[in-house]
């Protein structure tokens, strides 16, 4: 079996939801404490023993290759003032020489045709796919525990996640057969169902294992829900051929594309971090208990 070795993100997306900030910030560039969402995702992947990081980027994220280089001026003028923390944290994200690639989707025809552009990239080998909207908490993290299940059953791998079942329209839906080591074999995929058209209340959740295959088929995929190029229609058609089994995660993911996710992603992160938490806490306390008599007053 190929060990998974390289990760797919793409970063092409407009964000229209955080208007007027991506005018001029890539909304994988907001931050979550003090590093960008899209630093979880890649923190995630390399967890998983990914070696090579691709970015599918798009006009306006030249930003997000900047901040995967080294900024030379910057690690020089930290130096000379003996700031080693700083230094070191820098260090220890910094992807090696040649280990990040950049791609560029160049109309945003949906996320199948995002994932096709890595084609070359990827090559001929199983890879992960993870979508950076979604980042997720857990001492072992969804891409990892989905590598070890991946170990187990070879195939392609989901993560999924149980929603209400009132809002399979918001995401693609498997459909869940028999258990299979930490997950489940999936026997069918719907892209954003009615309810009354759901296999389940399985969604997808944004990490993918995918073989090669996908690449072929995704080049003649017609646009589905959305009238975007789906990565769900096409993973239905490869699971004509192939294994696909759906990972459970059980852990705190947040749909970073939303702003009530994204201020949750930020004090639930804020409230894991050893430094900062106690405050963290004590100041949201306190704010919560002087608003929430401003909410009861508002609704007598
Ligand atoms: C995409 C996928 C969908 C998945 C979702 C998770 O949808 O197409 O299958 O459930 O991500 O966030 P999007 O959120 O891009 O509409």
């Amino acid at each position: 079996m190929r060990k998974i070795r390289k990760a797919v993100f793409p970063v092409a997306g407009l964000g229209t939801r955080f208007l007027p900030a991506t005018k001029a910030i890539p909304k994988e560039m907001l931050t979550v404490v003090d590093r960008p969402v899209i630093q979880y995702v890649v923190d995630e992947a390399r967890q998983a023993g990914i070696e090579h990081l691709i970015f599918v980027t798009g006009r306006n994220k030249g930003v997000i290759e900047d901040y995967f280089d080294i900024q030379v001026e910057l690690v020089n003028t930290l130096t000379e003032r003996g700031k080693e923390a700083e230094l070191s944290l820098l260090d220890s994200l910094q992807p090696k020489p040649g280990t990040a690639s950049f791609t560029r989707q160049q109309a945003p025809l949906g996320l199948g045709h995002a994932v096709w552009c890595a084609r070359d990239l990827v090559g001929g080998e199983p890879f992960a796919l993870l979508l950076p909207d979604m980042i997720m908490q857990a001492e072992q993290g969804c891409m990892k525990k989905m590598v070890e299940l991946y170990e187990e059953t070879g195939g392609n791998i989901l993560s999924v996640e149980q929603c209400d079942p009132a809002e399979t329209h918001k995401y693609g839906i498997v459909g869940r057969a028999e258990d299979v080591g930490t997950g489940f074999r999936i026997d069918g995929m719907v892209e954003k169902p009615k309810a009354a058209e759901a296999p389940s209340n399985f969604f997808i959740s944004g990490r993918y294992i995918l073989q090669p295959e996908i690449f072929d088929i995704l080049e003649t995929q017609e646009k589905g829900a959305g009238n975007e190029i789906q990565l769900t229609d096409g993973m239905l058609k490869l699971a004509a051929r192939q294994d696909f089994y759906g990972y459970h995660f059980t852990g705190r993911t947040f749909d970073c594309g939303s702003k009530e996710g994204f201020i949750e992603a930020n004090v639930a992160f804020a409230l894991w971090r050893p430094d900062i938490r106690e405050k963290v806490y004590d100041n949201l306390q306190e704010l919560i208990e002087n608003v929430e008599p401003k909410f009861a007053a508002a609704a007598e």
